[in-house]
């Protein structure tokens, strides 16, 4: 594997690439890679000639600076798994190399990122279309795979390249789970052992609600969610939403959209760290 820092050595790999008539896929990361990063990296390998992985901590998207100090950051580990994986380049650049002047573009792709998360982390999907669009730019890629771990940021994703023209397929990728159920997540990493221990607690959560929907309500079933979590020491629910899984609206009924999903976050301990997760009930 290839690592390259800077825009014109990824560049200079991928123009031979192009010029042979590869196809290109792109899977941009923030590092503190694992298994559910693995996965997008290994479904990219399989669909292209050619993977390029970002590994970027992108300081734009967090709206909280203590949030982006104590993310952790692997890049060796990373390169590590990157090369069991099979991807041809990795991209680690700087942030001067990214942001040589302070990015002054605004994206706004309501509703999709002015609810749930986009509503309490001002500036975050910003920050994610800043960084994706540059990317999407620079690598040109055929396919750009993305997990459901953040099923809001692929809506506004999708968004950003219908309105920007970008001609790249996105592939989303289903969320990958530790064998108890939690959300594989580089925050994970952050959780003390019984702050590990309750998390799955969220999920089991929203599978059991999958059932309880059947025969309540949209708002019966947001109330069911929220009392349970609550209730255990430790969990605080900050929002559930149910929502039309592409605009990411609230429904009231189960007929209201095509795709409901439910999407949670929820503050876990004492620092506390914040977790989210998603459930599609159709
Ligand atoms: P990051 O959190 O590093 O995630 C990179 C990609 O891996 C995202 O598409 C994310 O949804 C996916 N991913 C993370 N955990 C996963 C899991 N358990 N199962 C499946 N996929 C998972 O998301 C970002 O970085 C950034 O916002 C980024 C898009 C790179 C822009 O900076």
């Amino acid at each position: 594997m290839k690592v390259t820092t800077t825009i014109r050595e990824l560049q200079a790999e991928l123009a031979a690439a192009r010029a042979a008539g590869k196809t290109i896929g792109l899977v941009p990361t923030m590092g503190a890679l694992h298994a559910g990063h693995a996965s997008l990296v290994r479904r990219s390998v399989a669909e292209n000639d050619v993977t390029v992985v970002s590994i970027f901590l992108n300081p734009t998207q967090f709206n909280d600076a203590r949030d982006l100090e104590r993310y952790p950051r692997t890049l060796d580990a990373d390169c590590a798994i990157l090369e069991d994986c099979g991807a041809q380049i990795a991209f680690a650049p700087s942030v001067a190399e990214i942001y040589p002047e302070p990015d002054t573009r605004h994206f706004s792709y309501p509703p999709t990122d002015v609810v749930m998360e986009g509503a309490r982390r001002p500036g975050h999907f910003n920050g994610v279309c800043q960084i994706v669009s540059k990317l999407f730019a620079w690598v040109e890629p055929d396919h750009a795979y993305f997990g459901e771990k953040d099923f809001q940021q692929i809506a506004v994703i999708r968004r950003m390249v219908a309105d920007l023209g970008f001609k790249l397929q996105i592939v989303p990728c289903p969320v990958v789970r530790e064998a108890d159920g939690l959300a594989m997540s580089s925050r994970n990493t952050l959780l003390a052992p019984a702050e590990r221990a309750i998390a799955p607690r969220i999920y089991e959560t929203l599978v059991a609600s999958r059932y309880f929907a059947q025969s309540h309500s949209v708002a019966q079933t947001i109330q069911y969610v929220v009392n349970r979590i609550n209730a255990i020491q430790g969990l605080c629910v900050e929002y559930y939403s149910i929502v039309d899984g592409e605009s990411l609206l609230d429904v009231r009924s189960w007929d209201e959209a095509p795709s409901i999903v439910g999407c949670i976050t929820v503050y876990c301990g004492q620092k506390p760290i914040r977790l989210i997760d998603h459930i599609r009930y159709k």
